[in-house]
């Protein structure tokens, strides 16, 4: 390993990374997926080292590639979630961390429901705590792979137009994409239903090159790359959509639409509302990074 990463204990947003520590982790990932591949799939680096993977909320991509990256990496690696352990027996979380303290875990990977509990796992815990999403708040682990992915694709974000699209409210990858993809220089645009993007939102990123735009056609037009996001409708009370075939007409990236822009890269971090938010024939397509986004 060439790249010194960044000397932080944990990571639980993107939104005071510095553009060289983004780049440094950039590098690194890099680097491991490199030595990955010469190593035939068996590294080192972290033999000796317990994992545990503590998950509140369902998950596929997160859970199993944080499972798979530690074993490769020769990592002991735990998985918990919550219907499994002591959660059902109604632990608290401070209790489930002090009991994996106990057990000498050196990170811990956490998904939670509430915004804010990971922040507060990581002052009561003396492992590295990861964020792998916490509530509406903040998903780091889902926007780095995307700032990854899309600099694999685009060569550079530096000006590039990155457009995100859909239930943005909810979207706790949207924010950390936010975060990371302008911290390296990408212009940002969000687009969805009022509803789902309250004006004002953007505020919340003042000082960073985000802007809102509710006309998909031309949002669309202005972009580099585009990445839908799911309808969060566990998250939603009633009220926010009409229907779901009126949503998909005017916010969809349908074959249709999409039609009109063959070349436009895209991407979504899943899962995906098949015919919703994204078609089916986009997302296996040849202009489709879906399946990039969960290999990086
Ligand atoms: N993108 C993402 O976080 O997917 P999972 O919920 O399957 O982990």
């Amino acid at each position: 390993m060439t790249t010194s990463a960044p000397l932080r204990r944990h990571l639980l947003d993107l939104e005071d990374f510095s553009a060289a520590e983004l780049e440094a982790m950039l590098k690194l990932a890099s680097e491991v997926r490199d030595a990955h591949g010469r190593a035939g799939g068996k590294l080192s680096w972290l033999r000796g080292s317990v994992l545990i993977t503590l998950f509140y909320e369902n998950s596929t991509r997160t859970r199993a590639s944080f499972e798979i990256a530690g074993k490769a990496l020769g990592a002991e690696v735990v998985n918990l979630t919550a219907s499994s352990s002591s959660v059902a027996k109604g632990e608290s979380l401070r209790d489930t961390i002090a009991t994996l303290d106990a057990l000498a875990a050196d990170a811990i990977i956490i998904r939670h429901d509430q915004s804010g509990a990971v922040e507060a796992a990581s002052r009561w815990s003396r492992a590295s705590i990861i964020n792998a999403g916490d509530g509406w708040h903040a998903h780091p682990t889902q926007a780095l792979l995307d700032l990854f992915t899309l600099r694999e694709r685009l060569g550079t974000l530096v000006n590039k137009r990155i457009l995100v699209v859909g239930d943005i409210l909810h979207s706790r990858v949207a924010r950390s994409n936010c975060w990371g993809l302008t911290a390296l220089g990408a212009q940002v645009m969000l687009c969805g239903p009022p509803t789902l993007l309250p004006p004002g939102f953007a505020s919340a990123f003042r000082g960073r090159a985000v802007q809102v735009e509710y006309n998909l056609e031309r949002a669309l037009a202005w972009a580099d790359a585009v990445m839908a996001l799911r309808l969060q409708h566990e998250r939603m009370g009633s009220g926010h959509l009409p229907s779901l075939r009126e949503y998909r007409n005017i916010y969809g990236l349908s074959v249709e639409r999409m039609a009109a822009h063959p070349h436009l890269p895209v991407l979504h971090p899943g899962p995906v509302n098949g015919g919703v938010e994204l078609d089916p024939a986009i997302a296996h397509g040849p202009q489709s990074l879906v399946g990039r986004q969960v290999q990086n």
